[in-house]
Parts: C-alpha cells; sequence; structure tokens
C-alpha cells in the first residue's frame, strides 16, 4: 500500500509535464497523430521570439510573415530528423514541428496529447497557446487539452531542441548519435471525466500464487466502483476506488509463470466508467540468492547483449514496430535470453516485443560518464527520469533490472546522487533488481587479479562490469590467469566487453589495429575463457548487437562515424566474433 501510494504521489512532481497515462496502446479512444508534419529548421532559435508557434497568416495588406509551415520541410513522425534529410544529419538545435488534426469533441469527456518521447527538449502548443514542456528525450508525457482544444481543426505545434547540455542526462559527450526529434508515437487521447490514469499488476516478490496491484483513477468523483478481469485464470474482480481514487487489490491465483522459453502472457482488461484498457502482462519472480539470480526460483545465467534504439541500416532511431522485430529477432538468433537496452529507457514497442519474445532486460537511465553530478539540478532531473522509466515500464514481466547509471567516476557527490537514485528505485518498485555499470574495475599485477573498490557496489543488488580487456586494456597475462576479486557477494554481470572489427576485413589475429574480424573474434573467445574465473559471474552482455553511429569514432577507413565493435556490421552481416558467442550461447545451459 505505502509503495502504491508513493508511487503514484511522487511521479506528477518533476518535469512540468502531468504524469502520463498507463499504456495508450491498450485504450479505445485514442488516435495516432503519427505522419508527415510541417517543419522548420530554425538554427539561431529566433522562433520563440518570432512567435512562430502562433503559425500566423498576414492578417491585412501591409502585413507580411517572415515564417510559414506549409510549403517547406516534412518530417516524419515517429521519427529522428537528424536521419530525414542530408542537411540534418549532424544538426544540433530547434526544429519547430506542426501539423493540424480535426476533432469532434464530446462536452463530458476529457482530451489529452501523449507524446510517447521527444529528444531532447519539447515546448508544446494547441492553437497558440502554450501546454507545457518536457526535458529528457527518452521518457513519455502528456498534456490535458481540454480547455485548449476547439471542435473542429486544431494546430499542434512542437518546438524540439536537441542541443547537448552540461547539466544535461546524457551530459556534453556520450558514444552514440545525438538524435533529435518527435522520435517515437504521438496520440490524441479521450477519456471519460474520470479516467484509469494508472494500474500495476504483478506476482508479489516471492509469491507464486498471489498477484497486486492498484487501479489509480483520475477526474472529479474518483471515489467509483472498477473492474480488473483475466479472463484466462478466470479472474474478475469489481472494486471500489477510494476518495483519491485508488482501487488496490490482491488477487488469488496460480498463473504459469513467464519464462524466457515459455513467455507466457495474460490478457488483462482495467475498466471503469465504460472505459476499458487491454493489456498483455506476465507474471514471474526475479530475486536473488547469495550470488545467484533466481527468475521463478531456479538460477538463471543471463545470456544477453547489447543494442541501442537504432536501426543501422537507416542510420536512425527505431521506433516502430517492425524495427523492434528486426533487432529482437538478432537477439534471438544470437542465443540470447537477456538484452541490456543501452543506455536509455527504449521506446514500448521494443520493450513489449521483448516480454513476448522471452527476453529479460537490464534498463537505465542516461547517466553516462560526465554528468555534471555537482549541479543541484542533476539530482531532480534523474528522479524524473527514474520515475517515468519505472512508471512506464513496471507492468511489463521481462524487465528484472532497473540501472540507475553506466561508467560515472566516484567521487562524493556521484556517490551520494547514485545512492539516492538507487533508494528511490526500491522505493518506486521492490519487485525488481537495481543495478549500475562500472568501469573502474581495476587489475593488480602482483596478485593477477581485478579489483574493485565503489561505494556503489555496495548499495546495488547486481554489478555490472564494464572491462574492455584485450581492447581499451591489453590482456595482462593469458586469459586463465586472470582472477576477479568484485562485489563478491553479489551477482556480477560482465555488463559490456568486446573489442572493434570492420565486416569483411581481415588481417591478424593478435593486432588490434588490424580491426580484423580475425582480432575480434579472438579477442572474444580469450574474454570468454578470461570469464571461466569469475566465481560470481551471473551473466553476460558483449558490447554490442550492431555497429552503431557515434561522433566519436573518427576512423576515416574503418570507423566513418560507426562503433565496430557491434558483432553484426551496419548492414546486418555477421562477424567471426558473432558465431563464437552463438556457440557459447548454445551450449551454455
Ligand atoms: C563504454 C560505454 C559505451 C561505449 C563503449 C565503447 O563502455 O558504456 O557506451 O560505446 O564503451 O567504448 O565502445
Amino acid at each position: 500500500m505505502k509503495t502504491i501510494l508513493f508511487f503514484i504521489l511522487t511521479l506528477s512532481i518533476g518535469a512540468n509535464a502531468q504524469s502520463f497515462m498507463m499504456n495508450p496502446y491498450g485504450r479505445q479512444n485514442t488516435t495516432l497523430l503519427n505522419g508527415k508534419w510541417n517543419a522548420i529548421i530554425d538554427m539561431y532559435s529566433r522562433g520563440e521570439v518570432k512567435k512562430f508557434y502562433q503559425n500566423r497568416k498576414p492578417r491585412s495588406k501591409t502585413e507580411f510573415i517572415e515564417y510559414s509551415f506549409e510549403n517547406g520541410l516534412r518530417l516524419d513522425v515517429p521519427g529522428d530528423f537528424n536521419s530525414q534529410t542530408p542537411e540534418l544529419k549532424y544538426y544540433e538545435g530547434n526544429i519547430w514541428y506542426q501539423r493540424y488534426f480535426k476533432v469532434k469533441k464530446k462536452p463530458s469527456n476529457r482530451q489529452f496529447i501523449y507524446f510517447a518521447a521527444v529528444s531532447y527538449e519539447a515546448t508544446v502548443w494547441l492553437n497558440g497557446i502554450e501546454i507545457g514542456r518536457h526535458e529528457g528525450g527518452f521518457t513519455p508525457f502528456q498534456f490535458e487539452v481540454t480547455d485548449v482544444l476547439k471542435e473542429g481543426e486544431n494546430d499542434l505545434v512542437v518546438l524540439v531542441n536537441n542541443n547537448r547540455r552540461k547539466d544535461g542526462i546524457p551530459a556534453m559527450n556520450f558514444d552514440w548519435w545525438n538524435y533529435g526529434g518527435i522520435t517515437r508515437d504521438v496520440f490524441f487521447i479521450e477519456t471519460p471525466s474520470t479516467y484509469i490514469l494508472d494500474y500495476k499488476l504483478q506476482l508479489n516478490k516471492g509469491s507464486k500464487n498471489k498477484l497486486s496491484g492498484y487501479i489509480k483513477l483520475d477526474g472529479i468523483n474518483v471515489a467509483q466502483q472498477v473492474e480488473v478481469s483475466i479472463p484466462e485464470l478466470k479472474v474478475h474482480k469489481t472494486l471500489a476506488a477510494d476518495e483519491n481514487g485508488l482501487a488496490a487489490f490482491e488477487i488469488i491465483a496460480k498463473p504459469q509463470l513467464w519464462e524466457p522459453d515459455s513467455p507466457k502472457m495474460y490478457d488483462v482488461k482495467f475498466v471503469s466508467n465504460g472505459e476499458a484498457i487491454h493489456d498483455k502482462i506476465g507474471f514471474r519472480t526475479i530475486e536473488l540468492k547469495g550470488t545467484e539470480i533466481l527468475l521463478n526460483g531456479k538460477p538463471i545465467f543471463l545470456k544477453g547483449v547489447n543494442f541501442h534504439e537504432e536501426i543501422p541500416q537507416f542510420m536512425g532511431r527505431a521506433c516502430s514496430d517492425a524495427d523492434a522485430a528486426m533487432i529482437l529477432n538478432e537477439v534471438k538468433a544470437l542465443g540470447c535470453n537477456f538484452a541490456r537496452t543501452a543506455h536509455y529507457p527504449q521506446n514500448e514497442r521494443i520493450l513489449r516485443k521483448a516480454e513476448e519474445m522471452g527476453i529479460t532486460i537490464w534498463e537505465e537511465i542516461p547517466i553516462w560518464q560526465g554528468i555534471e553530478f555537482t549541479n543541484p539540478i542533476i539530482l531532480k532531473k534523474a528522479e524524473t527520469m527514474l520515475r517515468e522509466m519505472i512508471y512506464r515500464d513496471k507492468n511489463r514481466s521481462n524487465i528484472i533490472i532497473w540501472s540507475v547509471a553506466n561508467e560515472t567516476w566516484p567521487t562524493p557527490a556521484r556517490d551520494s546522487i547514485l545512492s539516492e537514485l538507487v533508494s528511490l528505485t526500491r522505493a518506486l518498485d521492490d519487485t525488481r533488481l537495481v543495478g549500475a555499470a562500472f568501469n573502474n574495475a581495476k587489475f593488480n599485477k602482483l596478485t593477477s587479479t581485478f579489483n574493485m573498490n565503489d561505494n556503489l557496489a555496495k548499495v546495488v543488488d547486481v554489478v555490472g562490469i564494464n572491462e574492455y580487456v584485450g581492447w581499451y586494456q591489453p590482456f595482462p597475462t593469458e586469459p586463465e590467469n586472470i582472477k576477479w576479486n568484485v562485489a563478491n557477494n553479489k551477482p556480477l554481470i560482465m555488463s559490456e566487453f568486446g573489442s572493434e572489427a570492420l565486416y569483411g576485413q581481415h588481417g591478424e589475429a593478435d593486432v588490434a589495429s588490424s580491426w580484423s574480424e580475425e582480432y575480434q573474434e579472438n579477442n572474444y573467445k580469450k574474454n570468454l575463457r578470461m570469464f571461466e574465473n569469475i566465481p560470481n559471474l551471473s551473466g553476460i552482455a558483449p558490447w554490442v548487437l550492431f555497429d552503431f553511429r557515434s561522433p566519436l569514432r573518427c576512423h576515416q577507413s574503418n570507423q566513418e562515424g560507426w562503433n565496430r565493435k557491434g558483432v553484426v556490421s551496419n548492414k546486418g552481416q555477421r562477424k567471426k566474433a558473432w558465431y563464437v558467442m552463438n556457440q557459447y550461447y548454445s551450449e551454455t545451459k
């Protein structure tokens, strides 16, 4: 009960976007506002001064307007703008999006505009009136427009800015393309005056036959009846929401548990006031036993891979079901039961598809290397991103680990902020594990041992190690002779390892600068031999599934703006290292 209230009460604090509704994909009265939008490139950020959001037309013979949305650039939504026209490939700045949409207002209803994500900052106007702002490129936000909406044609304008910023999350420098734009779905949603804002349904921690959850109403008279039903389990519960619109419940039922090899999902329906929301939910337990991770009470070895939310073939953000299927089919083909959706909450289509396909997920917020931890605004922004991520995905049974950071250097400010984020994660969701990825393990030549002394490792459940032995540091000795003494009382996941190779380039297997498939192949083999010595190893995830775009990768012939650590090339070709991993996973239980 306390967790539920804490969850709901705390979400609406922070970003000035309202707390968004759960699962627009499973709701009835939704209209996708995807498609071609008009756009203006506003390089000098003049648009707000010039009031582009008014979308004005000349009203007199003497008046003229020096901007218009019509007859110019048209951009696909959802989609990043960088991959849509060569001029925008390297663009960082302001882009104004605009479209009209028609509505037939039902007087007693409420209306919302829901953005699944906009990178990096969005300011939104409807019919010339500002309805809100949101910062953060990877989580949803919504605005209620009931009072601003007009019968008939409405004019929606979104200013998108993807400038990197020192106090941003991520900050100024990160190893992926800074895609900007309305990168995910946009919905126009109509609801009854009192509607289901949120719901949660999961197996209780450590239980196999007790489900618990809640339905949260938002509106004027929220103390009313709601229903939850799981037909296949013959569950149909009618509940009375309290004065806060909250109906918490427990259900005794014996669901077939969600497993990577049998990702059982149940149709669930949440009803109130004639509104019905459909969802597909799996039930499983995830716990720790010493250094083991237990899924449904049984130890699981996480056979994973990392991937970015990018389709290398068209050098752009993944945003459709087909994109999700393309990426996840490759994850499955490699032999994985686990993936790390690096380094930010990826779109809901990917997470839901992964749940259907039996792929467990490590999900994280983009606290990546050089974050300005001494700046007090950072904690606030990070908390908002963490809340939005956990809120959006709390019903996904395949998400087993929430991660608060990737490769951050230990400082007092970092330690305190990240420890706060770890506690917040537990307060928001005590049914999953909390982790972080570290790159500060040190090799001690005298003892031939990797050690790590990091306060944050003391507070997380699972320690992820990013270590590029054979690339950023050569093998100090034979793999078999390398010992590991890192967080020995906890599960350790080798969350990143690997090296670069240009597909089709062949050369010496022991020369890194050959950028050859043979070097990468050999390096993978050596790492896998080294992993045998890690006593608390409970999973591995090579960096990375596909070559991906990064402005940090400037070797003109071997990289050309691509991080070449993929086991699959940017054209979808499997490198020799792919077969090493595929064989390893086929032999690993
Ligand atoms: C880091 C980081 C990745 C990066 C990788 C690399 O470990 O987490 O985001 O791409 O190393 O250097 O290739």
